[in-house]
C-alpha cells in the first residue's frame, strides 16, 4: 500500500559529465524495475544534465535536489527557488538534512517554511530528522525526533502531510558504516508514524512512507526493508556506485 521509496542523495560530488553517467549506469540495472519508486538527488549544478538523460532516455526515476529556498525569487544570495526546480521537471526535495542543519544553520522553523513551499509548488520533501550520538546516549532520541516532525509539519493540512516523505537519520550513523540496527531503526519509524497519527489522524500515519537513512548498503538493505515501519531508504556514499545503489533499489 505504500509503496518504498529509495532515494540517493549525491551530496557535493560528481561533475555534470560524471552524473549523466552514474545515472545512465544505474537505469541500465534497474529498467522496468518499478517495485520502488527510485529518486536521485544531484547538486544543483547536475540537475539540468541529468534531467535530460532522464528525458532523453525515457528514465522513469524521481529527480530531486538536495535543498531550496522556501520564497520564489528575490535577493537571497546563493539560494535555489521552487520555481526553478520546477522549470527543471525536478519532482522530489530533500529537505533539513543533518549535514544542513549542523553545517549550514537550517532550523526546524526554516525546515518547516521550505517543506510548506515544497508541496504548494507540487514537489515531494523528503524531510530528514534525526538524533547525535550524544542525544541518543543521553535518551533523548523521542524528544529530539518527535520535536522535528512536530515543527516540520507545523501547520499543515493532513491532506498534505500524506505527501510528505519523513526520513529519520539518526546522525551518528550518517557517512560512518555504522547503520542502526533494523530493530532500533523501525523503532524510531514507528515512532515517527505514531507522531503524525497523533498529530495528523490515524490515517496519515498509516499513508506516511518513512525512509530510514545512513550507511545503508546492498548487504543491510533487506532487513531494514523488511521493517514494517521502514518504506524506503535515503542513501549517500553507496549511490554514487550504479552497481551498487542498483542492488539497494532491487533490494527484494
Ligand atoms: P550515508 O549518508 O548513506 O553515506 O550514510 C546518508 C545520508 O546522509 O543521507
Amino acid at each position: 500500500m505504500r509503496k518504498p521509496i529509495i532515494a540517493g542523495n549525491w551530496k557535493m560530488n560528481m561533475l555534470p559529465g560524471a552524473a549523466v553517467d552514474l545515472v545512465e549506469g544505474l537505469w541500465a540495472q534497474i529498467a522496468g524495475f518499478d517495485a520502488v519508486e527510485a529518486v536521485v538527488c544531484p547538486p544543483f549544478v547536475d540537475i539540468p544534465a541529468v534531467g535530460k538523460a532522464l528525458r532523453d532516455g525515457s528514465m522513469s526515476l524521481g529527480l530531486g535536489a538536495q535543498n531550496m529556498h522556501w520564497e520564489e525569487s528575490g535577493a537571497f544570495t546563493g539560494e535555489i527557488s521552487p520555481l526553478m526546480l520546477l522549470d527543471l521537471e525536478v519532482t522530489h526535495v530533500i529537505i533539513g538534512h543533518s549535514e544542513r542543519r549542523q553545517l549550514f544553520g537550517e532550523t526546524d522553523q526554516g525546515v518547516n517554511r521550505k517543506v510548506k513551499s515544497a508541496l504548494a509548488h507540487g514537489l515531494v520533501p523528503i524531510m530528514c530528522c534525526g538524533e547525535s550520538l550524544k542525544q541518543r546516549e543521553s535518551g533523548q532520541t523521542e524528544d529530539v525526533v518527535t520535536n522535528q516532525v512536530k515543527c516540520g509539519l507545523f501547520e499543515l493540512e493532513p491532506a498534505q502531510v500524506s505527501g510528505v516523505v519523513v526520513a529519520y537519520e539518526p546522525i551518528w550513523a550518517i557517512g560512518t558504516g555504522k547503520a542502526a540496527t533494523a530493530g532500533d531503526a523501525d523503532e524510531v519509524c514507528g515512532m515517527v508514524r505514531r507522531t503524525v497519527a497523533g498529530a495528523f489522524g490515524a490515517d496519515v500515519g498509516e499513508s506516511l512512507r518513512v525512509q530510514y537513512g545512513g550507511s545503508v548498503t546492498p548487504d543491510n538493505v533487506s532487513e531494514l526493508m523488511s521493517m514494517p515501519n521502514i518504506d524506503g531508504a535515503l542513501v549517500g556514499g553507496a549511490s554514487l556506485k550504479p552497481d551498487v545503489f542498483a542492488r539497494i533499489v532491487r533490494f527484494t
